[in-house]
């Protein structure tokens, strides 16, 4: 799946299941974007779960020889329910629209599977991950209070019905 960020003066992402000869970049990728970075079994575990996650990885189609994994999506669809469980994007490709690529075929992915709507929980502090939730009309429906560690915070859970 190809999905051109044509405008924003990035090569073209391509988007494909994540597989665990991916996960050594995934990993660098995880320890520089969170705190408290998912591990490898985490990982691990996810793509072993057969129909129920969706694990997906984003190529810079141009940027090298491979071409470089630009940032990864996993989310669980339960029932009628997506989950976005983790999401995130070297921070050399940031900005560029590699996370809204990403969203919107996991958002895609659930509509195929009969996801009628969409949760997350977001650290509150975390503006930059509610801005790009905002844009796919997610809303605040919630505060699960000092749900985070490392360190101690809320987290706002998001919703986004009609999918
Ligand atoms: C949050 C994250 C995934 C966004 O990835 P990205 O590829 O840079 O996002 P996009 O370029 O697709 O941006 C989409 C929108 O998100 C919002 N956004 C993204 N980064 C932002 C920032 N630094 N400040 C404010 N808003 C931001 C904007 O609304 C943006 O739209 P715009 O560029 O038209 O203004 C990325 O910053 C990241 O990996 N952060 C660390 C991990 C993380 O926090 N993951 C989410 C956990 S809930």
């Amino acid at each position: 799946m190809n999905r051109s960020m044509a405008g924003r003066g990035s090569p073209e992402l391509t988007i494909e299941p994540m597989t665990r000869d991916d996960l050594p970049e995934v990993l660098a990728i995880e320890v520089s974007s969170f705190a408290l970075p998912w591990t490898e079994e985490m990982f691990a575990t996810d793509l072993a779960q057969g129909t129920m996650a969706e694990t997906l990885v984003g190529r810079l189609s141009s940027a090298g020889t491979p071409p470089p994994i630009a940032g990864y999506i996993c989310v669980w669809v339960v029932s009628d329910e997506l989950h976005v469980n983790n999401v995130a994007v070297h921070p050399r490709w940031r900005r560029r629209g590699v996370a809204t690529a990403l969203l919107q075929a996991a958002l895609d992915h659930g509509r195929a599977g009969g996801a009628r709507s969409a949760f997350l929980e977001v650290r509150a502090s975390n503006a930059a991950a509610q801005g790009l939730y905002r844009q796919f009309r997610f809303a605040p429906v919630g505060v699960r209070e000092r749900y985070y560690t490392h360190p101690v915070e809320d987290a706002v859970v998001m919703r986004r019905d009609g999918l």
